[in-house]
């Protein structure tokens, strides 16, 4: 625990570097605040919180976020602070193409530079979707300011036909179901307007609130803020006292240098593992400490998060939802049950550590939060692979895949590009069967170029037909948390990369082994020698701008993916003000 007991002076605020010297410059800054109507009792002496916000009209589970900075103000304003809202890069998970994950690092960059170079002395991070919560940890860790995060929340439960439908799960199940001939067109046009029934982030445990929650444990959070379903009115008092908390840590200099370390980390790895939390936390996991000074591997996590078996009777690894989560009593009933497992004494943003903060849990659905003796799965929520098909590791979540499947030998059916797939999967005439292992290559972070979610490639339409609902399928892709099923996903390093994935052909047998941690293609050395020395790389589309720099430093997914100047902890520096 780092308790930090000095308290900051009015002198000592950041804001005032910019504001209160009597010189042209400071002049001007004042001048412009008066511009926009301002008194200047109203921005001096006091501290200046910016509320970056990533909402915006093609944001769908951040529909709410603008309403809930007006909270946001409201507690600042409260506790004696100015409020300033800061749009920042808006990343709808299931809108943006070709992935939100191009851009998290983008996101990240812009959160560490609007702190930086603006005159504020903390910050409240509103976000939630997928890429939105690593992309606005990692550029706060950096520019090291106070700050305190609102998670969006989930949306609400919906339902069909009487049974629970979850955002993403179910339109993959349903989806399904179509492709084999049970679902008829009016149904699945229907089914628009199901599973995303209120603003928030999809409601089954996918990437956003597993990294919310992780968020939580990791003390980026007030307690039990990331299960607060987003239409909820706690989730608008949460957010007013995030705005009233955010003021104290600024005084207190409650920077995430003073409460982010292995043991936080390690807090997060325990939530994540409980909830059953998404593959793609990894990566995000590896980026974020990273950031934070904490040097992670997959490696770490899975000895971190070894034997915590899945808790949280969540889609996909479970049943119920994560308002069904809440009712529950949230993260803190959860963590109550891995209470061994934690480090309570790290800090949090409400300056009680973790195990204060847990004291007044309590469980009020034994169902929903399961207690270790009956957990959702004895399965982990990941274990990492390796063999000769990924040295540098990959993923699999073993709690939503069949279990018949995770010993497996079979032959390879290699698909070179998204493209590739599509034009082949549901021809009759493809060679395979149910023991057949889907691969598909190119997915990765240089080679999509992004990484995106094809993880879950489709079960051959033929193969629905006669019942088949789950095969072995690699990739160097990441999967959607909603997703389920036998995905060995962020095979690294990857085929663009020249990654031996590269060198797999259609025919080879491949022998995915995840009791072992094994994933291998049974291809003698000599032949993948021979193989390599004629493997070209693909030619890389020329890219402009962005993707030029996401392209040219990127990290691949064992390292987190994030970019090679921008991973790791440097002294945060200040603007010269003149
Ligand atoms: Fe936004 Fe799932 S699409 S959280």
């Amino acid at each position: 625990m780092n308790v930090n007991t000095k308290r900051k002076c009015l002198e000592d605020l950041r804001s005032q570097r910019w504001l209160a010297p009597d010189n042209t410059r400071s002049f001007a800054h004042r001048q412009r605040l008066q511009q926009m109507g301002l008194r200047r009792e109203e921005f001096l002496a006091r501290p200046v919180i910016a509320i970056v916000n990533t909402w915006s009209d093609l944001s769908p589970c951040h529909a709410h976020l603008r309403e809930r900075a007006e909270a946001v103000k409201r507690g600042i304003l409260l506790a004696g602070g100015m409020p300033f809202e800061l749009p920042a890069m808006s990343l709808g998970e299931v809108l943006v193409k070709p992935t939100t994950m191009l851009y998290r690092n983008f996101l990240a960059m812009e959160v560490e530079e609007l702190l930086r170079s603006l005159p504020v002395d903390g910050a409240v991070l509103l976000g939630g979707c997928d890429k939105t919560v690593p992309g606005l940890l990692m550029g706060a860790l950096s520019a090291d300011l106070p700050c305190i995060f609102v998670p969006a929340g989930p949306m609400l439960n919906d339902r069909y036909r009487g049974e629970k439908v979850g955002a993403g799960t179910h339109t993959r199940k349903f989806w399904d179901e179509r492709q084999a001939g049970h679902l008829g067109a009016r149904e699945w046009i229907a089914l628009e307007s199901k599973m995303a029934r209120t603003p928030g982030t999809c409601n089954t445990m996918g990437t956003a609130s597993t990294m919310t929650l992780v968020a939580e444990a990791m003390g980026f959070t007030l307690p039990n803020a990331a299960s607060i379903p987003a239409m909820d009115a706690a989730h608008t008092r949460m957010a007013s006292q995030s705005g009233e908390r955010i003021v104290g840590m600024v005084w207190e200099d409650l920077k995430p240098s003073s409460f982010f370390n292995a043991d936080s980390v390690a807090n997060g790895i325990a939530a994540y593992m409980a909830i059953g939390g998404s593959t793609n936390a990894a990566i995000h996991l590896i980026a974020i400490a990273g950031r934070g000074n904490v040097p992670l591997t997959l490696d770490d996590i899975q000895h971190k998060g070894k034997d915590i078996p899945v808790l949280a009777n969540i889609l996909p690894s479970g049943a119920a939802l994560m308002e069904d989560f809440y009712f529950a009593g949230g993260l803190p009933a959860l963590l109550q049950r891995v209470h061994a497992r934690l480090v309570p004494d790290c800090l949090t943003v409400n300056g009680r550590t973790l195990g204060e903060n847990l004291e007044p849990a309590r469980c009020d659905d034994n169902e929903v939060v399961r207690p270790l003796a009956a957990p959702v799965s004895e399965r982990n929520a990941l274990t990492v692979l390796r063999g000769n098909l990924a040295p540098d590791g990959a993923v699999i979540k073993p709690s939503a895949a069949s279990e018949n499947l995770l010993r497996h030998t079979g032959r390879a059916l290699v698909f070179d590009s998204m493209a590739d797939l599509n034009a082949r999967i549901d021809d009759p005439d493809l060679d395979v069967d149910a023991n057949t292992v889907l691969v598909l290559r190119n997915g990765g972070p240089l080679g999509a170029p992004g990484m995106p979610e094809w993880g879950n490639l489709p079960i051959p339409k033929k193969l629905l037909a006669q019942g088949v609902r789950d095969m072995v399928r690699i990739s160097d892709a990441r999967m959607s948390g909603t997703h389920y099923g036998t995905c060995v996903l962020h095979v690294a390093p990857e085929a663009a990369a020249g990654g031996p994935l590269a060198l797999l052909r259609t025919g080879d047998l491949v022998e995915l082994d995840v009791g072992v941690g094994r994933l291998a293609m049974l291809v003698s050395d000599d032949e993948l020698s021979a193989r390599r020395a004629v493997w070209q790389p693909g030619v890389r589309r020329p890219a402009r701008g962005y993707t030029k720099l996401f392209l040219d430093h990127v990290t691949q997914a064992n390292e987190g993916c994030d970019f090679d100047f921008l991973a790791g902890w440097s002294e945060p520096t200040e603007p010269v003000i003149y």
